[in-house]
């Protein structure tokens, strides 16, 4: 039996503001039990919800101290079994009890340099010495440097294999050496520039991609785009030289969870078999719902995506004009930066009957979006895999992306010769570019609906569920546990 233990900041169904929430839950429970034991450790966040939090078994308490900063602190460790799956929790009210699972770096850093030390210290309490120790993005990114430097002596913790997951490079928990230094207890000398030194300051995430066995990142082609300068984020150079222990693996969704045939949120279930005859009723109902014009023969256009630069929101506002007429309607979930929340605020006002601006976090609301849609815009400026383009294949809604990281290689464009493709896209981020890709997709959609029915039916059977994937991460393990 391998054991692994997955730690992150965000985990479905606990606590969520993005994809990596989706991927840590979905992908522990895609072993095979007889060979994997694999299990995921959290902060016991306030905010998750209390019908788990109420069942949470409380194992034992400590203190552990990083640094003059972050001294006596308590760490109480928790379990709870969910699915078949056992999930470990990290309590202390000073760093999760808040209203916000993200502050602002500064204190983020302190919390989560305390999170890392105290998951390494709890295992030695619970009865599982991982053989890896999978590590989701900054937050987790001091774990494989303590498991090399503090930890090493210990013949306990010798051998423990850790990968270091890059879901989003543009985060990587940078502050001053001497702060990070102050909460962490890591010595002065792991903050040369080839450890955890970056320019002036102190960087946890490279801490984690230098002292990582094995680097991931959640597509092929976000993999090598980050090795250049315009996606590196200036960590290029060093992912350029470690490149031959970094794989790109492509995420994929919980096939349970996101299925049109099934989904409770649905105001009509379909399946690929007879989207044609009833997807459209989650159209008419959605409208009518969110008081848009209730019709169905709109081009129903849906964006559902945290509000940010990063997913290319400037351009949808420099030509949001053009993007509207009269036979086309956008309808927007997220929550996000301010600018682009009034933007679509606005916009909604102006066009009450083609613009809906749902400004708030709603699973169940994404999910009748999704259903309704006919088409999903996600013009990002990068984008490490996206899951919002796969969840919109599978319930019909035809992607229109800008061809990079994940959303290059998991929507292939239409090509109306040769009868292939499962959406539209176009490459450079440019507002035109992206405008004359959603017109060509409303020409299809108007003017030939045959073909249009078939990319979303190609869409649906498309396969992005988790098998492919957690193969190629057991090969990973077994090569890296050996
Ligand atoms: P990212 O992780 O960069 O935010 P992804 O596309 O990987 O982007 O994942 C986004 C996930 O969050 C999807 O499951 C999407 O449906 C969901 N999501 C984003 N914003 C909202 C919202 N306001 N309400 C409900 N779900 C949302
Ligand atoms: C990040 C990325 C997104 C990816 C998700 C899960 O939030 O922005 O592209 O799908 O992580 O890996």
């Amino acid at each position: 039996m391998k054991k692994i233990l997955f730690a992150a900041s965000e985990c479905v169904p606990f606590v969520k503001t993005g994809g990596l929430a989706d991927v840590v839950g979905a992908l522990p429970k895609e072993f095979d039990k007889k060979d994997w034991d694999v299990r995921v450790i959290l902060p016991l966040y306030s905010k998750i919800p209390e019908k788990y939090r109420n069942d949470f078994q409380y194992i034992d308490n400590f203190e552990i101290g990083c640094g003059p900063l972050n001294q006596n602190k308590y760490v109480g460790l928790f379990q709870y079994e969910y699915e078949g799956i056992t999930y470990y929790f990290i309590d202390n009210q000073e760093y999760f009890y808040q209203d916000y699972i993200y502050s602002d770096f500064h204190f983020d850093i302190k919390r989560f340099a305390f999170f890392d030390k105290a998951v390494l210290s709890v295992l030695q309490l619970i009865d599982f010495r991982p053989d890896l120790i999978h590590c989701h993005d900054w937050q987790t990114g001091l774990i494989p440097v303590y498991l090399k430097t503090e930890f090493a002596a210990s013949p306990f913790y010798r051998g423990i294999k850790s990968i270091m997951t890059i879901h989003n490079l543009k985060f990587q928990g940078v502050w001053s050496k001497d702060y990070l230094m102050d909460v962490s207890g890591l010595t002065g000398d792991l903050f040369s520039d080839d450890k955890l030194g970056f320019y002036k300051d102190g960087n946890m995430l490279k801490g984690g991609l230098t002292y990582a066995d094995h680097i991931t990142t959640v597509s092929k082609n976000y993999s090598y785009e980050i090795q250049s300068k315009y996606y590196g984020e200036n960590l290029e150079g060093l992912l350029f030289a470690r490149n031959h222990e970094m794989t790109g693996i492509v995420n994929g969704i919980d096939y349970d969870s996101f299925d049109p045939k099934t989904d409770e949120n649905l105001y009509k279930n379909y399946s690929v078999e007879d989207f044609r005859k009833k997807k459209y009723v989650n159209k008419q109902k959605l409208q009518k719902e969110l008081g848009l014009e209730e019709d169905k023969h709109k081009f129903m256009i849906a964006i559902v995506s945290r509000l940010t630069d990063q997913k290319g929101l400037n351009l949808i506002e420099y030509d949001f004009e053009r993007l509207i007429d009269d036979n086309t309607q956008l309808v927007v979930l997220g929550t996000g930066d301010y600018k682009y929340e009034s933007m679509f605020r606005y916009f909604a006002d102006k066009y009450p009957d083609k613009v809906s601006a749902n400004i708030l976090y709603s699973e169940g609301l994404s999910r009748k979006i999704y259903a309704a849609a006919d088409a999903f815009l996600m013009p990002s400026a990068f984008e490490p895999c996206g899951l919002s383009q796969l969840i919109a294949l599978r319930y019909g809604a035809v992607p229109i992306v800008r061809e990079t990281g994940g959303l290059k290689e998991t929507v292939e464009p239409f090509n109306e010769y040769e009868h292939c493709g499962v959406g539209f896209s176009f490459t450079n981020y440019n507002a035109d570019d992206m405008l004359y890709t959603v017109n060509y997709a409303k020409k299809i959609f108007f003017e030939k609906k045959a073909a249009w029915n078939k990319i979303v039916e190609r869409g649906m059977i498309s396969d992005h569920s988790w098998k492919q994937s957690r193969l190629a991460y057991e090969e990973l393990y077994n090569y890296l546990i050996g």
